[in-house]
């Protein structure tokens, strides 16, 4: 994991220039794993995400007792043989800094007999758990957690599992939306979320290609668990907009910049950054669209445009560009007028606050904005100066402050820079091999 004392220099780019194939996608490999891991058969996951979150996934599956194997081509082979051949762990499952892992982990152990202690790192061991603590308690796991059931570690003791319940997270977040229906998989009877706000479906479309039945009606969507176990499928795990999310921005706001991403996942639950850039005013071609692992993917072409400030405010959207809002701020920065986010809170508990740790890298830049409880007021038209930033263990913020140093002038250095080994292992090189002098 990351030390204090790495960091990375970024120097302006005179042009951008070039094709990425964007890394898998890290939603989908997490499912791809935990899901084939309860199937029964064998499956092939193309495509996936080899990165310290996914790691930590496999080393927790292989603690239950789950079959995978890396294979030197990148794909990964999971071997399952059902729910039953899945086991108390001799050990505590090391989350790492992987938010999913743990919470859909969480989900998983809940309806598996026996004890399971999760943990992570000291991020991790700093994130918002309640909201899973409560629902799992409520189907009938026994649920324990630090700081009065709200912190990492959490102590999970599986149990049966009660069908027939409906739970209205107060959050939108497919995490927790996927926890419950994991744990709603070893149910007896159907198990119903009521979201308050469309959050991402991966969950959704790869159980049900495996055999769960799903009932969606209007923002409840309700899991049937199969009869017998899951039946294993082989994924195509397309690439992580969030991931190429770095590359739209930049390409962008950097004033001499053409860029193919190709193979990138645009379901609408995720594709949020899109429209919103596309209202600003950016160049954003899609080309060959296709359906890949039952999701949409498209070759996307962006280049240098101007942009324009906006507002970024539906509660329906936020949890569609979650993870790329840090980088719709410096859009915003960078566009005319002034670009307002609001309805974000729940960037406050991700790796970072996010909310805080985005104000303070873009201010190092002299970007002037407003902090609010749920988002910023972006003053636009900033001219970048290098700065010095923290990643502040954030590998979300640590591409933020790359983004920012290929606008500014000067020598920018991103500290705890490797961070970015969470999401997006060759972010480095990629970026040295996009910049041109
Ligand atoms: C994720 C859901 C989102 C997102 C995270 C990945 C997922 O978190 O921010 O990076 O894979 O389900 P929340 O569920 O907390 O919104």
């Amino acid at each position: 994991m990351t030390t204090d004392t790495d960091s990375h220099s970024v120097r302006p780019a005179a042009r951008l220039r070039g094709e990425v194939a964007v890394p898998g996608d890290k939603s989908i490999s997490h499912r791809a794993l935990i899901f084939n891991a309860l199937a029964r058969g064998r499956a092939r996951v193309d495509g996936f995400l080899a990165s310290e979150d996914t790691e930590s996934t496999i080393n927790c599956l292989r603690l239950l007792g789950a079959n995978i194997q890396q294979q030197p081509d990148g794909s990964v082979i999971v071997e399952g043989n059902g729910r039953a051949a899945l086991h108390e762990a001799s050990d505590v499952l090391d989350c790492g800094n992987s938010g999913t892992t743990m919470r859909l982990l969480a989900g998983l152990v809940a309806g598996l007999p026996g004890l399971a202690v999760l943990t992570g790192d000291e991020t991790l061991r700093r994130r918002a758990m309640a909201r899973i603590v409560r629902p799992l308690n409520e189907l009938g796991a026994r649920v324990t957690a630090r700081a009065e059931g709200t912190l990492p570690p959490l102590v999970i003791q599986g149990g049966p599992i009660a069908g027939g319940q409906s739970f209205s997270p107060p959050m939108a977040s497919a995490q927790v939306k996927s926890a419950i229906l994991l744990a709603g998989l070893a149910a007896d009877g159907p198990t119903t979320v009521v979201e308050s706000a469309p959050t991402r479906d991966h969950t959704e479309r790869l159980l049900a290609a495996m055999g769960a039945t799903f009932q969606v009606s209007g923002s409840a969507v309700t899991i049937t668990p199969p009869q017998g176990d899951l039946t294993a499928v082989d994924v195509r795990v397309p690439g992580d907009i969030s991931t190429a999310a770095a590359w739209l921005v930049a390409a962008t706001v950097h004033p001499d910049a053409e860029l193919l991403l190709t193979g990138v996942g645009i379901n609408p639950t995720r594709s949020g950054i899109l429209d919103v850039l596309r209202e600003m005013g950016a160049d954003i071609e899609l080309t060959e669209e296709r359906t890949v692992g039952g999701e949409p993917v498209a070759d996307l072409l962006v280049r240098s445009a101007p942009l324009h400030g906006i507002e970024i405010s539906d509660p329906d959207l936020m949890p569609r560009m979650i993870d790329e809002l840090p980088l719709a701020a410096l859009a915003g920065a960078l566009a005319s007028g002034e670009t307002v986010i609001r309805n974000a809170q729940e960037l406050r508990v991700k790796e970072s606050d996010r909310v805080a740790t985005t104000a303070a890298s873009l201010r190092a830049f002299g970007v002037d904005l407003e902090e609010r409880d749920d988002g910023f007021r972006i003053t636009g038209g900033a001219t970048l100066h290098a700065a010095s930033v923290d990643s502040a263990g954030d590998h979300r913020l640590a591409i933020l402050g790359a983004v920012a140093g290929l606008l500014a002038q000067g020598e920018t250095r991103v500290n705890g820079a490797d961070v970015v080994a969470v999401s997006y292992p060759a972010f480095w090189s990629d970026l040295d091999r996009l910049s041109q002098d």
